[in-house]
């Protein structure tokens, strides 16, 4: 795939895509993707800036073209350049959205969020001292050196890299490691959540270790834990239950991996906290073991992936949630707390509630929401963009 076109100057575009009354309707409001099957008329190479015409020739904007599930981004409604000034414009705009809305003492925050920032496919994150910009395609490559210069201007990183985003709809794209794109990398980064330590590896794409989209849900939580105990499934690194100790919680904190668990003991540990009881085993047999021994806990967190493999079988968080939310209230107490998150973006607000209630009918308990939260405003959702409110997180009693 040819792409990499660095941006001149003035950079406008030479070619045009003609796309259907549909796409054209969803333009108009915002959408700022174009599929293949939208496209009426025209063609572009990958990362080729490109006009995009409405079936009577009105121009709907400038886009960069590709050549996979989407035709092309579009990043601006206009036929105006993508030069160097304007990427800098939208940088300094997401810039603008963050400061003064951040936790104190929280040094692990997402400056563009892509889509919902006006600079699809683009995702810039700042890890303490680093920075790391994520691409969802080689076709957005010409933006790279622009978004480099407009984050090294306004925070002054000791690193950027790069890293990309794989997606599950092209399997057969290959994604290129992280690399480092300026300055010097250190491997680990100590940064910080509300005076919360986290040890993350910015270079090590999705590997980071640590979900800063969950930093308000987690503080949210923080002054129910004193004296509780919390059963943390499918935990990573161990954010949430390095949270709730440091909060007053004893902890038992379950992943597949034993590598995130050693993260996590880690992490407690650049706390000065003991680890709790850490369990590198399947969330569903963790759960049937725990209720044959009788243990109870005040409050459970599931906070699975979209799909997992293990030789404990196949998880989908589409067709599994139920099941999972019966099998955890089995050690839920009445009166504790399911805490039950989706970063599945295909899952509504609305069918996710549908999964917990399901998950109680087979457990035959009832379910009460005390708190419904989502991301926090460093991931914005732009309205236009149903995709960007992916985040579920709901906080319910049980009876
Ligand atoms: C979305 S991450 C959880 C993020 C975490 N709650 C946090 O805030 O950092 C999903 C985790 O589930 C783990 N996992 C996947 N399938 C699992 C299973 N069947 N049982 C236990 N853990 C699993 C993965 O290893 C991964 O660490």
């Amino acid at each position: 795939m040819k792409s990499g076109r660095s941006i001149p100057g003035a950079y406008r575009a030479e070619s045009a895509l003609t796309v259907n009354g549909y796409s054209e309707k969803w333009l108009r409001q915002g959408f700022p993707w174009v599929y293949p099957n939208e496209v009426t008329a025209g063609r572009a190479r990958p990362g080729e800036l490109v006009r995009l015409l409405s079936p009577s020739g009105v121009v709907l904007g400038t886009a960069l073209a590709d050549d996979g599930w989407i035709a092309a981004r579009r990043f601006r409604d206009d036929d105006g350049p993508l030069d160097a000034a304007f990427v800098r414009t939208r940088v300094e705009a997401a810039w603008a959205l963050r400061n003064g809305v951040l936790p104190p003492e929280t040094t692990a925050w997402r400056l563009v969020n892509a889509e919902n920032d006006d600079l699809p496919g683009v995702r810039v994150d700042v890890w303490g001292t680093q920075v790391v910009i994520t691409l969802d395609a080689a076709a957005l490559s010409p933006l790279l050196d622009p978004l480099a210069d407009a984050v090294e201007a306004l925070l002054a990183p000791s690193a950027i890299l790069l890293a990309w985003r794989p997606d599950p709809r092209e399997k057969d794209r290959p994604t290129p490691p992280p690399r480092v794109l300026r300055g010097a990398s250190e491997a680990e980064e100590r940064v910080t959540e509300r005076g919360v330590t986290f040890l993350v590896r910015p270079g090590a794409g999705k590997d980071v270790g640590l979900f800063p989209d969950m930093r308000d849900n987690r503080g949210w939580l923080a002054p129910h834990w004193r004296g509780r105990t919390l059963l943390n499934l499918f935990a990573h690194t161990g954010a949430f239950s390095v949270a709730a100790a440091k909060e007053g919680a004893e902890t038992v904190t379950v992943d597949l991996s034993q590598g995130y668990l050693d993260r996590a003991a880690a992490n407690f540990a650049a706390n000065g906290l003991p680890p709790g009881e850490l369990l590198a085993e399947d969330s569903f047999k963790a759960l049937d073991r725990l209720r044959r021994q009788g243990r109870k806990f005040d409050r459970v967190l599931l906070d699975p992936p979209g799909h997992s493999h293990s030789k404990d079988g196949t998880w989908s968080g589409e067709q599994d949630y139920a099941r999972l939310v019966a099998a955890a209230l089995r050690v839920l107490p009445s009166g504790g707390w399911l805490i039950a998150a989706s970063n599945l973006g295909s899952v509504s607000p609305h069918r996710f509630q549908g999964m917990l209630v399901n998950g109680a009918r087979k457990a035959d308990r009832r379910l009460r929401m005390v708190h419904d939260g989502s991301q926090p405003p460093d991931f914005p959702a732009a309205l236009h963009f149903p995709e960007g409110r992916y985040l579920k997180f709901v906080v319910c009693a049980a009876d």
